[in-house]
């Protein structure tokens, strides 16, 4: 179904993000029938560029970052035909009466403040002096939202002086994927798992967000954010809202982003034993992180566990392991909600007997597992062995499942049917920050540098350590 018709700018329409995922995006909702004829996208930035170049640069993006089977040509040239440039300076007055003319205020407008972040001000201000943006705009923003508490309010109060809380879109593209919003479904529409969903019956819950790329090529900015700003402030931490919070009363964006709040509200603070923080090293010629990061004497953490307990009256008792990192053995995300034992066992096969687990696989082959417990075949009397439901969207839904938008092309698309429900809300990023800035000013204040571990592994020594000590251990990444 096609969406309203839109005029949508985007600021940085010529950087990297725009021409690896939101340009691509667009041209794939275009290719599947979402954007109506007269709908419009506006690269705008800095340098003088002609809407022809513009076009050329655009269909070299979607060249360089799709799939050949998502390329058709004859529909890529009618997508271009859509396009157009403005050359504007965000911090002074060129381009913004072009700006003006070519944004029409009878259709959707959408901003995507694709810049950093210092500039979110000056978008914002010179689109409403002159008379750009409309009273129903919607802007969208980029993390990293605010490097910590303080500049995320200062973020919010930026733009809170031109747009209402309903015309802003914080994007955590983790809440486009698909397998993310199914958390959701799995949760809340089935009944067998949420009477089950509490401190009484989980024991603990694993969320692991495995990479095995480098941060090569991006060091200049991953060394001033760390794992802990870059991947688990935001990303892990809507995972974990997700997993933790109570039932919304309605799919609608308030109810959704009151109830993660306050999961995020009840986080305790985290204890300096509870985290461990390594750092890749170098092996077989490959670069180690110091060397990717261009800087000697970092301190910067490209890995990092944690042990989180949410108070409130589900949670409280149950413990949240969280770990992230770059390098390590596979590409790999998941949650693992790790059942209780049942009250009283009336077989004697004890050794056999293996907790209840239900993991649910974020990235890549989406699907869902459940450990269940059932009889070991046989004549051998009641002896017990634990087997898989084992379930891969792909097999379960056939061609529904290949063809699902990416993050940012869903997120692009909420915007312009103006729902917010996948989006974060000013006082969860600020809240996210007050959880997170003890814990780095925490570990900055003593100084501490992270633990070496080798790359294609899982992750420093002193992680395994977190687990064990309660009894308990991570599962394999793979
Ligand atoms: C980004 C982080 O937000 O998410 C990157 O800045 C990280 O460091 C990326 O690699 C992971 O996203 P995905 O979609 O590949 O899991």
């Amino acid at each position: 179904i096609p969406v309203e018709p839109f005029d949508l700018v985007i600021f940085g329409g010529t950087g990297d993000l725009a021409r690896r995922k939101i340009l691509p995006g667009l041209y794939r909702r275009f290719q599947a029938g979402q954007m109506t004829d007269d709908s419009r996208i506006i690269g705008a930035a800095r340098g003088e560029l002609s809407d022809e170049a513009f076009r050329n640069l655009v269909a070299e993006a979607i060249a360089e970052f799709l799939p050949k089977t998502q390329q058709d040509p004859a529909a890529i040239a009618d997508f271009l035909k859509r396009l157009q440039y403005v050359a504007v300076d965000a911090q002074g007055e060129n381009g913004w009466p072009q700006l003006k003319a070519l944004v029409r205020d009878d259709v959707v407008q959408a901003f995507y403040f694709s810049v950093a972040p210092a500039l979110f001000g000056d978008l914002a201000s010179r689109l409403t002096a002159h008379g750009i943006a409309g009273p129903q705009a919607r802007v969208v923003v980029e993390k990293p939202f605010g490097r910590d508490l303080a500049t995320a309010k200062a973020l919010n109060a930026t733009l809170a002086q031109h747009f209402a809380e309903s015309q802003i879109y914080r994007i955590d593209h983790y809440l486009g994927k698909e397998t993310v919003q199914n958390l959701m479904a799995v949760r809340f529409a089935n009944i067998l798992f949420e009477p089950l969903w509490k401190s009484e019956y989980v024991d603990h819950v694993q969320i692991t967000v495995a990479e095995t790329v480098s941060v090569e090529g991006r060091g200049a900015y991953y060394d001033t954010s760390g794992a802990m700003r870059d991947m688990v402030q935001n990303h892990l931490m809507q995972l974990l809202c997700l997993i933790a919070m109570e039932p919304p009363y309605h799919f609608d964006p308030n109810a959704v982003r009151d109830e993660k709040l306050k999961v995020i509200r009840a986080l305790d603070p985290v204890r300096p034993e509870d985290i461990v923080r390594g750092q890749y090293v170098g092996l077989k010629g490959q670069a180690s992180y110091l060397e990717d990061a261009e800087n000697k004497n970092s301190k910067t953490e490209s890995y990092i566990a944690l042990k989180l307990h949410i108070s409130n009256w589900r949670w409280k008792g149950t413990p949240f392991y969280l770990r992230t990192g770059k390098r390590l053995r596979a590409r790999a995300s998941e949650i693992a909600i790790t059942f209780r034992e049942p009250p009283h066992s009336i077989f004697d096969d004890a050794e056999g007997w293996r907790e209840n687990v239900l993991v649910i696989r974020l990235q890549p082959d989406e699907g869902m597992n459940l450990k269940v417990m059932i009889k070991e075949p046989g004549p051998g009397g009641m002896r017990l062995t634990q087997v898989p439901l084992d379930m891969s969207f792909a097999d379960a839904l056939g061609e529904a499942a290949q063809d699902v938008p990416d993050a940012y092309e869903r997120l692009i698309m909420d915007v312009i049917r103006g729902n917010q429900t996948l989006f974060m809300r000013g006082d969860e990023v600020e809240a996210a920050w007050a959880w997170a800035d003890p814990i780095i000013e925490g570990w900055e204040r003593r100084g501490e540098r992270p633990q070496p571990y080798d790359p294609g592994s899982s992750g420093p020594e002193d992680a395994l350590m977190l687990m064990h000590r309660d009894g308990r251990r991570w599962r394999e990444i793979r």
